[in-house]
């Protein structure tokens, strides 16, 4: 029997099959999870529509527009999964957007506009996402949260700038919202992921070199995989995790504990 058996997961943030999000997935699926999913703009939609093709029983599993900026989407988004569901047991936030010449150039040359839209897309969502998902996750008796994060924000990454405060908001937040919503046994937490080659990565100066140096450097040895950070989604979506909240877990082989390295 799979460690999600009788799950319900929402899983958002799909854009292709590179997308942590789909590894995630995927490792939900393994494990006997119920999947449903959103796209963010109707360009994507093919992609997702295709991916979620490949799933059994894809007949079943909800694909629904969620552009996380738009209040009313999300409300759409959590009413049609009532209609569909019920309940949710599982929610996964893989979502950043910020414009790229707000990642890139000097930091103290962030535009006010690419700031708040960084911090709204990629880290506001978890709120508004987790205040809309609280009542099917009363129905079904608690719930667990999780988003992505990345390394950037205790140590300083060149050419993560704008994208670099929004994780820290999203980091805080895990916390803040453990708090909040643990009385109702809803958890979240937040996998800090090693470097992998994503759209949103890739929209990173250095990504290749930042693996590179993962191969080279991190205590393992070796870069980070989609599947590995799907398996890590996996022990908190399942109950294994029900001590666990409002933790980051690193899913970076080792590369946090590195100071100077030689
Ligand atoms: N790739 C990496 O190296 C890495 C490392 C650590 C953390 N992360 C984080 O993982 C998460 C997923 O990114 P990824 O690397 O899989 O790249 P990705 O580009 O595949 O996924 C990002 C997703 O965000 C979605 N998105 C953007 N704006 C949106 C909006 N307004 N509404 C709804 N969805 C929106 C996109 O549609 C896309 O599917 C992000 O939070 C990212 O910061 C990535």
């Amino acid at each position: 029997m799979g460690l999600l058996e009788g799950k319900k997961a929402l899983v958002m943030g799909v854009g292709n099959k590179r997308s942590i999000a789909w590894g995630i997935a995927t490792a939900f699926q393994r494990e006997g999870a119920e999947l449903a999913f959103n796209y963010a703009t109707d360009r994507l939609k093919e992609n997702v529509v295709e991916l979620v093709g490949t799933l059994p029983e894809h007949e079943r599993i909800p694909v629904m527009p969620c552009d996380v900026s738009k209040q009313q989407e999300i409300d759409a988004l959590f009413a049609e999964l009532e209609r569909r569901w019920g309940t949710l047991d599982v929610l996964v936030h893989s979502i950043a957007f910020a414009a790229l010449e707000d990642l890139k150039g000097r930091f103290v040359e962030i535009s006010r506009e690419g700031l708040k839209t960084a911090v709204e897309i990629s880290a506001f969502s978890l709120v508004a996402l987790c205040r809309g998902a609280l009542p099917l996750f009363e129905k079904a008796g608690g719930g667990s949260v999780m988003s992505l994060t990345y390394n950037a924000v205790e140590r300083v990454v060149p050419s993560y700038n704008s994208m670099a405060m929004a994780k820290a908001v999203l980091e805080a937040e895990t916390r803040y919202l453990a708090a909040d919503l643990g009385p109702q046994n809803v958890r979240v937490n937040a996998i800090s992921a090693g470097p992998l080659k994503t759209l949103a990565g890739s929209a990173v100066k250095g990504i290749s070199a930042a693996r590179d140096l993962m191969e080279a450097k991190a205590p393992l040895r070796r870069n980070i995989t989609q599947e590995e950070v799907g398996n890590v989604a996996v022990f908190l979506a399942s109950d294994w995790s029900r001590a666990v909240t409002g933790a980051t877990i690193f899913a970076d082989n080792g590369f946090n504990i590195l100071g100077v390295t030689e």
